[in-house]
């Protein structure tokens, strides 16, 4: 794990001065609620412990210079010139959250970066949202910009659309800067009222990365995206969040099978996230569990999102005694999450570990993991 001090020397070796700022900013799961937030729908994320870290200084002229540890490269653009052409690199995220703030009239100059991740790429865990919001608190710290965690969340949504050329929806962005220690938050991304819903101790977030992996730019998301407001419009509804179960009922015969399946995704994903709220409310884990099962069910059949590695780590991990599991995050590869009593985390992990490689002739990692606050400015 890193640490403060690590970055420090970091960006002293790199940049021959110390940095003014340190902050990080956490990756996410989403227990349930895929595939809803750009239909305008509810999400039940969780930031976990694994960040991005940054160490920062201002600079007087208007250039940002970056250096990224994972990458071991180092790359930079003039806030100027109106920012670079798109290379593909992951100095993009941080050139297009400038641009953002630069668009929304925040007054910023230039800054030494140094970051590195702990939060693995492409596993659905949102490595992207976390560099985003990162990015966002640092230059919100060195320029004196109030931070809004939801102001911030909507700017990285819109650098990673129109920047990056993901079509993402809030979501990732959302709980990357707002999330809560010990809390889910449960949010509407229809007016984004938040709510932090406790989440118990006694309670494991595993996750299990199937070391399959998905680009988002390259996969099927946008397709879905485009089928949920083809249905949508079918509907005569703005979004598909505007539908109960039986209004969709009712409406169904009239769309295709596919149209029908994803609708009918997205309409009792919203229904169970509900009811996921009210579980965690009423300390149920059990029903919790149910519900997260009846997700994964969903997004395999209806939604149609999850590979093999998915759909074997999932049953595997229900099988072996937790709450629930299912596939996290846009899906196509990458991570499932499994609830499971804290007491028995430990062995739960080895005996899915091994069953999952056995199945599949691939080596999963697993990390157990705790809710913790959004992005955070250190010192
Ligand atoms: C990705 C996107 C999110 C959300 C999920 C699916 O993580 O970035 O906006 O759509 O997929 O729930």
């Amino acid at each position: 794990m890193l640490n403060v001090e690590w970055l420090k020397q970091q960006f002293q070796t790199h940049f021959s001065k110390q940095p003014q700022v340190i902050v990080r900013a956490p990756g996410r799961i989403n227990l349930i609620g895929e595939h809803t937030d750009y239909n305008q729908g509810l999400v039940l994320p969780m930031a976990i412990n694994r960040y991005v870290w940054m160490a920062g200084s201002s600079r007087s002229d208007h250039r940002i210079i970056a250096h990224s540890f994972d990458f071991q490269n180092q790359a930079e653009f003039s806030l100027e010139n109106n920012i670079p052409a798109r290379s593909g690199m992951w100095i993009e995220y941080i050139a297009g959250i400038a641009n953002s703030f630069i668009q929304q009239g925040f007054a910023i100059q230039g800054a030494d970066i140094f970051f590195a991740g702990e939060v693995p790429i492409g596993a659905g865990l949102s490595s992207s949202a976390a560099l985003e919001m990162a990015t966002a608190r640092m230059l919100s710290a060195l320029w004196n910009i109030p931070w809004h965690g939801p102001t911030m969340a909507k700017l990285g949504q819109q650098a990673e659309n129109q920047w990056v050329g993901v079509n993402c929806g809030i979501m990732d962005q959302m709980i990357s800067a707002c999330g809560k220690s010990n809390h889910a938050l449960f949010l509407d991304c229809k007016d984004l009222v938040m709510l932090q819903v406790p989440f118990p101790s006694s309670i494991a977030v595993v996750v299990l990365d199937t070391s399959t992996r998905r680009d988002l730019s390259q996969s099927n998301y946008n397709t879905r995206r485009e089928e949920c407001l083809e249905t949508a419009q079918k509907c005569k509804v703005l979004s598909l969040r505007e539908l109960s179960i039986a209004q969709f009922e009712h409406l169904r015969p009239n769309l295709s099978d596919v149209l029908q399946k994803r609708g009918r995704h997205v309409i009792s994903e919203n229904q169970r996230v509900l009811e996921a709220v009210e579980a965690l409310r009423s300390n149920d884990p059990i029903m919790l569990g149910k519900l997260l099962n009846q997700s994964h069910q969903s997004l395999r059949d209806d939604f149609e999102v999850c590979n093999d590695a998915l759909n074997t780590m999932a049953i595997q991990a229900q099988q072996l005694g937790c709450y629930g599991a299912r596939m996290t995050g846009a899906g196509f590869g990458g991570c499932c999450i499994a609830l499971v009593e804290a007491a028995q985390a430990e062995s739960f992990v080895e005996q899915v570990h091994q069953q999952y490689a056995q199945a599949t002739g691939l080596t999963p990692k697993i990390y157990i993991c705790h809710s913790v606050n959004g992005a955070e400015k250190l010192t």
